[in-house]
Formats: structure tokens, sequence, C-alpha cells
């Protein structure tokens, strides 16, 4: 039977987002899209520009004028794209990932980013993940989820994910680096981090990625037999 609604998906740096989202949509041929990417490409062009990510007035301008795309196809983010170029391992450079919150809380930034990633949706069922997406982006999508894990997990995560691609880094300095974006996504005044009143939290922590795909699957499809009625107890 086909599902229809979209997935959306919530949580902190290191819960597990992007892996579980990638998997989820391979499972339900849906298109998976990484919205913190976006915010990424734009930092990412900020920082080329040498434009201060203080300066809000330069942030939002340079955002009107930027074309970011993310080339997906169901199954999984292929290549993001600033202005025609591709940035897909750019973004994820260590110097973005230190500046990407401060361009993120700009409300006209998340306004134009926010605009894209609901047109994305509109034309697509979509797997998407980010930090406001249950509370803002798709309000109406009907699974929410809310990832979560320890900050000591999630840094250890990241830990390996570095030394697997040879760019190692010491835990401490990763651990801190999320733990202060952490703060700064869950505080800021627009759409802050935080799961949807109707979003499902699941911890990560001592879970393996296909056991967390596993739950979500079985979370969506039991919401989808009850929302149709399951046939008989309707009346
Ligand atoms: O993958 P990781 O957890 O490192 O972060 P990301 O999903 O790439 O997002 C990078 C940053 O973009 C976040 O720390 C937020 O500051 C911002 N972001 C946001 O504000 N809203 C979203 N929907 C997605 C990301
Ligand atoms: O998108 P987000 O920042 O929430 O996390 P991610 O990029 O999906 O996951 C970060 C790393 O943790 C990846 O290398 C995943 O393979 C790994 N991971 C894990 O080991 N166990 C999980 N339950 C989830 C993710």
């Amino acid at each position: 039977e086909k599902l229809s609604g979209n997935v959306a998906i919530d949580g902190p740096a290191g819960a597990g987002k992007s892996t579980a989202a990638r998997l989820l949509a391979q499972k339900l041929g849906y298109l998976y899209i990484d919205t913190g990417a976006m915010y990424r490409a734009l930092t990412w062009k900020a920082l080329k520009r040498g434009i201060n990510v203080f300066a809000e007035k330069q942030l939002v301008a340079l955002a009107e004028e930027t074309n970011i795309y993310l080339e997906s196809t169901t199954g999984g983010i292929l290549k993001v794209y600033c202005d025609g170029e591709e940035v897909t391992k750019a973004i994820r450079q260590e110097n973005v990932s230190c500046h990407v919150s401060a361009v993120a809380r700009v409300p006209e930034v998340r306004r134009r980013l926010v605009e894209l990633q609901r047109k994305m949706a509109a034309s697509n069922r979509v797997v998407m993940d980010g930090r406001d997406i249950g509370t803002n982006v798709l309000p109406e999508a009907p699974y929410k989820f809310f990832l979560t894990a320890s900050l000591a997990e999630r840094a250890q995560r990241r830990y390996q994910e570095l030394l697997a691609a040879g760019q190692p880094a010491a835990l401490e300095k990763i651990k801190e680096e999320i733990h202060k974006r952490d703060v700064q996504d869950s505080l800021r005044e627009v759409d802050p981090l935080q799961p949807a009143p109707d979003a499902v939290i699941i911890d990560t922590t001592n879970l393996w990625i296909e056991e967390v795909v596993d739950k979500m699957l079985s979370i969506i499809y039991e919401r989808h037999n009850f929302g149709t009625g399951g046939a008989t107890n309707s009346g």
C-alpha cells in the first residue's frame, strides 16, 4: 500500500538524522532533502566572500542573490550546488560547521531557505531533515521524528566519521563545536531546535542505525494504518 505524506526529521548534530533520513527515503521511495546542507552552502559562500557572519544585512543580501540547488534522487542526496559550483565536500569543512549557526539565526535568511524547502516538498514526497522541519517547514507532515543522543555519543560518531574520511580531529574539540552549535540552535529566537508537539522522540544513543530506521518505519506504518481507519473499526 502506498503511503501518502511527508516525513520530517529534526534533532541536534550527530543524532543520526541524515543517515536515517537517507535510508528511510530509500525504503519509501521518497526524495531525501538535507536542509542543513542549504544553510551550510550559504555559510560557505559568506566565508569565501569574507562576509562577517554577524553582519545580518549582508547575509540577507547574500541569501537573496544565491542560487542553492540540491541534486537529489530517491534514496539519497547526490550533490550540493552553490551558484552552479559543486560544494558537496566543501560545506562539511570545520570552518563552515563553526559558523553555520550564526548564519542560520538570521530570520530573513531562514525565510528565504524555508521557501525553497517548501517548494521542493510541494512537487515530491520527501523525507526532510533539519532543525525546524516538524515545527515550521512542514507542520502538516503526518510523520515527525525528533532524534537525540548523548553529547558524548554524538561527538564520538563525528570523530569516527572524520577519522574514516582521513581528516582526524580531536574528540574534545568536536564535542565543544557540537555543543556550542546545539546551544545556539536551541536558544535562537526564530524557529529554534525543539521537538514538534506531535513528534516521536527517539534516543539513538544505544541504537544501531538499522534499529533506528526500523523503529521509524514501524511507527510510520502504524500511524498510516490508524489514519486510514484500519478498514474495520471506523464506525
Ligand atoms: O549534520 P549536522 O548535524 O552537523 O548539521 P546540519 O544538519 O548540516 O545543519 C547545520 C546547521 O544548519 C545547524 O547547526 C543549524 O544551525 C542550521 N540548520 C537550521 O538552522 N535549520 C535547519 N532546518 C537545518 C540546519
Ligand atoms: O545528520 P546528523 O548530524 O544528525 O547525524 P548523521 O550524520 O546521520 O550521523 C553521524 C554519524 O553517526 C554517521 O557516521 C552515522 O553513520 C553514525 N551513526 C551511528 O553510528 N549510529 C546511529 N544510530 C546513527 C548514526
